[in-house]
Parts: C-alpha cells; structure tokens; sequence
C-alpha cells in the first residue's frame, strides 16, 4: 500500500523551464524499504532478523560515518547476532556474499573476525595480501578497486594510509570497510562501546580514559566516544598528542551529546575516576620513530596505581596486540579488571553486524 502512493504521488514541484536548474527531487524510500527481513520460514531454519535498511551499501571509511542512533542500531544488531551465536542458532543471513580483504599490514584480530564472521553469515571471505596481488608489481590501488568490485560485494582494508583508503574507496563500486589506517579505527571503537555496553549497561555519561600515544586508537575513541556520550580524557605528551582536528571535532560531536573531552598530559588525572582505562601500543604500525616515542611515553604505562586512580569497578582496554610491561604493566593487562579479550572477541560480532547493514539482500517474500 505505501509502496504504490508513495510511488505515484509526487507532490513536490516540476522544474517549470528546461532552462532552469533542475528541482532536486526528494527520494522517497517505499516504506518496505526502509526495514529489511532477512530469514524467515522462506530460508527454512532461519529466524526473521529485522533491520532497517539505512546502513545498506554503505561503506565505513570514517569514524563520523555513522550517526549517533546508527551506532546504537548496530550496536544493538551485534549484541542480537552474539546470542545466535551464543545459543547456536543459524544465522547464515549473508549466503553468496563474498568479501574481499585487502590487507598490506599484518592482523590478528581484524583479519580472522573478518573471515570467521563472513563463513558463519554464510558467506565467504578471501584475503588478499598486498604481496600475493599485482599491487606488489606497482598496479595502482584504484585499478585494483575497480578489479575487486566485479568480483566480491564488499572490501574490508587494512592500508598505510588513509589518503589511499579514500583512493580505494573512490574508485570502488561496492561498501569499503576501514580495518586500520594510520588516521583511524573505527571498527575497533565500535566493538570497544559494544564491550563496554556490555560491562556498564548504557554508555552516556560513562568516562573513558586513554592514556598513551594520541594515534589512530585515539582518534577513533574520540570521536565515537564523543558521538554516543561517553565522556573521554586523553593524557599524553605535549608531542603525542591526538591530532587537534580531531580533537575538535570530537568536541563539537561532545557539545551534541552532552559529553566532555579532555586532553591534557597528566595520566593520574585523566585517569581519576574513570569507568574504564585504555591504552595501545606506544609505537604503531608504520611509525619510524619507535625508540624516542617509547621513550616519550613511558610514563603513561598503565600501572595498578593508574587503575587504582579510576573507579573502584574500572575495567582495562587495550585494543592489542600488546607488549606487556611496556605501555601497561602485565598485573593490570592479566588481572581481574582486564576485559581486553571480550574486546577481541566482540571484533567478530560487530563486523558481523556491519557485514548483516551493508551487504544483505531483503528477502522479497516479506
Ligand atoms: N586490534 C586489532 O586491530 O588487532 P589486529 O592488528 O590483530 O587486527
Ligand atoms: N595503533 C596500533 C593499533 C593496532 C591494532 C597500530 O596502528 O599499529
């Protein structure tokens, strides 16, 4: 019913000239369009999974590229798909679907998460290291976007930078999922609201701390901390700090949410009762300048002195891989308030989600 009057009742004005610039149309979506059923008794065993589908053929490529209540949906759709999973149920809702991934560093995590993910959605996966690809011979990433998009239905990347995340994604024809640049990591911040979702009940008003180098982790925690609420201090050195358009658009989302950011160099005070302390790796991927940034950020080491400065329940996140008594002393990483391994784990059930919004096909029989 809604599909036919939207579709034959366009009450908006015609251009009245060809001379004049055209009207832009409003697109109006036919209402069956905007919730997608996936399963269902057509899929046989299936369950009907509900989902709306403003997420779908869209790319992740930036930590602003979901709106507040996007991340809340896929939040929530990750949460759904973790009980299937947790309670054995099918939840094959991706069959024929395919994913590339482009990876030019190393992973753990975000590459198995991908796969695993992929092969229990029923689809499948295939990784492709820069070295095994013609990119290695010096064929451009865009050729190799181009190539890819009339082969698979999405690409995960994990690039050097973030210039050529954008070049791939701009001259692909499918979604383009960011797994790592040296700007951002967005799917990593996801799964770490997801994580402490999970650990607190609701995020708004919660405090998060991140001591350590102000790189990729920390502008991604930033600026999706700042969208859903969740108030964040960074303490790091005057030279490792976040980059400061970063940070200021982190504040402008903050002033939206009703959340705080603060950066400063002071870990104890970052970390004063905070819900939860993070930190990463001093030295990234990539970065050249390991043994003077070591360092430089030797003393925002998370200690049991730093946890003991956050609230009494504080939990510790790492994004890992991690080097124990370097950037967090190995009694906090091992000890009873680390979550870093729900952290890793929720990996998988959020790039499920992401992979469910962006690459399902409606079942027409709904
Ligand atoms: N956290 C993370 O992205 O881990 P990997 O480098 O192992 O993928
Ligand atoms: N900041 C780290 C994150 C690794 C997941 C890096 O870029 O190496």
């Amino acid at each position: 019913m809604h599909e036919s009057s939207a579709a034959t009742s366009p009450s908006f004005p015609q251009p009245i000239s060809p001379d004049l610039h055209p009207v832009p149309q409003p697109v109006i979506e036919p209402l069956a369009d905007r919730v997608i059923s996936l399963g269902g008794p057509v899929e046989g065993k299936l369950g009907t999974f509900t989902i709306s589908a403003r997420l779908r053929n869209r790319s992740v490529l930036n930590d602003t590229d979901l709106a507040r209540d996007e991340i809340t949906e896929v939040l929530e759709t990750a949460a759904r798909l973790k009980k299937l999973r947790q309670n054995g149920k099918p939840h094959n809702y991706l069959p024929g679907k395919t994913l590339g991934m482009l990876f030019q560093h190393p992973s753990t995590r975000t590459r198995v998460s991908f796969e695993a993910g992929m092969a229990q959605l029923g689809g499948q996966a295939i990784f492709l290291g820069v070295n095994d690809l013609q990119m290695k011979r010096g064929e451009t990433i865009a050729d190799t976007a181009q190539v890819l998009s009339r082969y698979v239905d999405g690409i995960a990347a994990r690039v050097s930078t973030h210039d050529e995340l954008l070049q791939l994604s701009g001259a692909a024809s499918i979604p383009v999922f960011n797994c790592l640049t040296d700007k951002s990591h967005p799917l990593q911040a996801l799964a770490d609201l997801l994580t402490l979702q999970e650990r607190c009940g609701s995020l708004a008003g919660l405090k998060l701390a991140y001591l350590g180098d102000g790189n990729n982790m920390c502008h991604s925690l930033l600026l999706t901390s700042a969208a859903m609420g969740v108030n964040l201090a960074v303490a790091a050195p005057a030279a490792h700090q976040p980059d400061p358009e970063v940070v200021k658009h982190a504040s402008w989302l903050a002033s939206g949410s009703g959340a705080t950011v603060t950066i400063s160099d002071d870990p104890l005070a970052a970390a004063r009762d905070a819900d939860a302390i993070y930190t990463d790796v001093h030295v990234s991927m990539g970065q050249k300048d390991g043994p003077a940034r070591a360092v430089a950020l030797a003393p925002y080491k998370v200690t049991t002195a730093v946890m003991a400065a956050g609230r009494p329940n504080a939990v510790f996140m790492h994004c890992l891989p991690m080097h124990r008594d370097q950037e967090v002393a190995a009694e906090v990483a091992d000890g009873p308030q680390s979550v870093i391994f729900d952290q890793a784990e929720n990996r998988l059930h959020l790039h499920k989600a992401i992979l469910l919004h962006s690459l399902c096909t409606p079942n027409r029989a709904h």
